[in-house]
């Protein structure tokens, strides 16, 4: 009897172990948290240049926006990197690329790039997360997407100002939520982030 249900017990456990080796590869999103990983630290690079160029320009609360933003990519960029290398996957080097011109125009590149990510880059990617049931992308795209909306409307405000000559209407400064990315006018921080409830006592500030 003993060896009988030993025999059921090997049968069992080496049924769970082959179906564990089928589980198909998320080859999408594998390739998505790549595509992410060079989309984010490319926009955070690109930001950073563009807060040098809006403080030579004499822009000072658009540099600041900037500046949060290119944070906020920079922790999209390692979200993302942490789901992929939790895949066993590795991510082959690249050249961040983008051109700098005036603030307006970096303005009005920044909104394209956003709007492009909002409406169309991070749904395919989280339709693509969930049809693989790849929980971990699924939650770092979630945080991302949703940033991005919020950049977005923080940028066409500041092209909006800068085209009325109306900046001193725009945030004094801009918080980052250091886990998810989040950005907030520094003026209406919640207590806890709205994404991931990080204390806003972590947020780092660009005031
Ligand atoms: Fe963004
Ligand atoms: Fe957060």
């Amino acid at each position: 009897m003993k060896s009988v249900n030993l025999i059921f017990v090997l049968v069992i456990t080496s049924l769970i172990a082959f179906t564990g080796c089928n589980q198909p590869k998320p080859v999408k999103t594998i390739q998505n948290l790549k595509d992410g990983i060079i989309g984010e630290t490319t926009a955070g690079k690109k930001y950073e240049a563009f807060a040098q160029k809006a403080r030579e320009e004499g822009f000072d609360t658009i540099a600041k926006l900037f500046d949060a933003a290119s944070k906020a990519e920079s922790i999209h960029a390692a979200n993302h990197k942490k789901v992929l290398d939790e895949l066993g996957e590795t991510m082959e080097d690249f050249t961040p690329e983008f051109e700098v011109k005036t603030t307006a125009e970096n303005l009005q590149a920044a909104i394209t790039g956003e709007s492009y990510e909002v409406s169309t880059m991070y749904p395919q990617f989280l339709a693509d997360a969930k049809a693989e049931k790849v929980e971990k992308a699924e939650k770092s795209f979630t945080w991302a997407f949703d940033t991005e909306k919020k950049h977005n409307d923080f940028y066409t405000a500041a092209l909006a100002a800068l085209n009325t000559g109306s900046e001193r209407n725009l945030p004094v400064g801009y918080a980052v939520c250091p886990t998810c990315g989040n950005t907030y006018d520094i003026a209406g921080v919640d207590a806890k982030c709205a994404f991931c409830q990080t204390d806003k006592e972590k947020f780092i500030t660009f005031n």
